[in-house]
């Protein structure tokens, strides 16, 4: 059994920690690998083959495929077709030749991924910067939250930017692209309104809708697509079979992409590639197996918190998105044959070496209910070395030299050996590179690994029953 695989793209997952005195056994792991691993490969075999996930029922009980895993190959009857990926290469040249601001709106999967494909491959000063944007529009997210200073300080900035005359055309063109599949969830679709009625009557801004919803939907179900044909908006699809979490890789997570000139192609080709490599390796060495057996092991041990610590500041998005993916799929009451399994782990959201100021005292110390998982890249391509302005200064004269990458990388390495030598859980992945691609490769890895844990664990990772409660008690005081 492999505990440090490299994949042919340099994309490593290193699981060395998991090992030791008080953490697994390698002999325990390699029999459950044998039983309860390969009965997991057959269920995702089976999902894979068949777009049917064990017991898996849509909201209103009624069978629903599971197609995430077409998500990676464009094809004819697939998620993403030569069609649908050539209609977000014109919105993207849209977009640049005609938008000055784009204001994405959605929640939970119709929102995280996207705010992980903005931060790490626009960045912070995207919307300031016009050279880095090359003629692409502003971009802006709303509508994740029930935020009336939020919604009101965005309009107020909209219109600020009007006013100074930033746009491409004599009227500022603000496009809103509020992101749903049900078309009716509360926080995106009264900011779409809040939004639509403050620029749509004013002399200085234009505004455009595209809308991002299930196109499939009987019509009648659906307002902002009754809105959207009425319109005659520019649509796109939330496919069958596509749930929220489950879908960066089609056209609600692809659409800002296409917003920032991102690589649709790498993006898919960087899944693509790891999707080819874990359905072909023996069980030992299928990196999304192994992370989600290990993880499940761990959770027997009473390991019910994962702390989710990237080494970068642009992965503070990409940690949230990933406590939904485990939140959603993995916390379950029930399992799928009605057991009560009250299963799951808590996902928390860690940034190094800034949480390492925060976090890693109970990390390192508190209950040994954690797994610390690490994402580092390996070349971040930017380099700093610090030279020494204050001289005479023997502290700062120690700083002169010092590799601002180095030394993160020597914060994570410190801080894994730490939890190491107390016989505490982590496992680091590491990217080559950040880009496209090697995004692609790291969120479908989380996202096959999740699918991986929910037949281990035989619970139906692809609903989320449990928000329903809270749900009925909110509409019967809302409305
Ligand atoms: O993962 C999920 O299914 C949820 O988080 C949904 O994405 C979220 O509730 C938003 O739903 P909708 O896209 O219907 O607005």
């Amino acid at each position: 059994m492999w505990k440090s695989l490299a994949l042919p793209s340099g994309f490593t997952v290193d699981f060395m920690n998991m090992f030791g005195d008080g953490r697994l056994q390698e002999e325990n792991v390699e029999r459950e690998l044998l039983t309860i691993g390969t009965k997991a490969e057959l269920g995702m075999s089976k999902i894979r083959l068949t777009g049917k996930a064990k017991g898996h029922l849509s909201k209103d009980g009624t069978p629903e495929p599971v197609y995430f895993m077409q998500m990676p190959y464009i094809k004819k009857d697939n998620p993403n077709t030569v069609e649908s990926i050539n209609k977000l290469q014109r919105y993207s040249k849209y977009l640049r030749d005609k938008i000055d601001a784009v204001i994405f709106l959605g929640i939970g999967g119709s929102y995280l991924g996207n705010k992980v494909l903005f931060d790490i491959l626009a960045g912070d000063f995207w919307n300031t910067d016009a050279e880095k944007r090359h003629g692409y529009p502003r971009v802006y997210f709303s509508g994740n939250n029930l935020d009336a200073v939020q919604c009101i300080e965005q309009a107020s900035e909209i219109k600020r930017l009007a006013a100074t005359g930033s746009s491409k055309k004599e009227q500022f063109t603000v496009m809103l692209v509020p992101i749903s599949k049900s078309g009716t969830t509360l926080e995106p679709m009264s900011a779409f309104t809040y939004f639509y009625n403050e620029f749509a009557g004013s002399k200085t801004i234009k505004v455009e809708v595209t809308v991002v919803t299930d196109l499939c939907v009987d019509i009648k179900e659906s307002p902002l697509l009754q809105l959207a044909e009425q319109r005659a908006w520019q649509c796109f699809d939330i496919k069958e079979g596509i749930g929220g979490r489950f879908s960066v890789f089609t056209d609600p997570g692809l659409v800002t992409l296409s917003a920032i000139g991102g690589d649709i192609e790498a993006f898919l080709c960087g899944a693509r590639e790891l999707d080819e490599y874990c359905k072909n390796a023996v069980s030992a060495e299928n990196p999304a197996l192994l992370n989600a057996l290990l993880k499940y092991l761990v959770g027997r041990q009473g390991c019910d918190i994962e702390v989710f610590m990237g080494y970068s500041s642009k992965f503070k998005a990409l940690g949230e998105w990933y406590v939904q993916l485990l939140a959603e799929s993995l916390g379950k009451r029930h399992d799928r044959d009605g057991k009560l399994v009250n299963y799951g782990r808590t996902p928390v959201v860690a940034v190094g070496s800034t949480d390492m100021h925060a976090q890693t005292q109970q990390h390192q110390d508190g209950r040994r209910n954690k797994i610390i998982q690490f994402l580092e890249i390996a070349d971040t391509g930017l380099k700093l070395k610090l030279s020494n302005p204050f001289k005479g200064n023997s502290f700062f004269e120690s700083y002169k030299g010092l590799e601002l990458d180095k030394a993160l990388k020597i914060a994570l390495a410190a801080n894994e050996e730490a939890l190491a030598s107390d016989g505490r859980y982590s496992a680091r992945y590491v990217l080559p590179r950040l880009n496209e691609y090697y995004l692609g490769q790291l969120l479908y890895f989380l996202m096959l690994s999740i699918a991986y844990e929910g037949e281990l664990a035989n619970v139906d990772a692809y609903d989320q029953p449990g928000v329903e409660a809270y749900k009925k008690i909110m509409k019967s005081k809302m409305w």
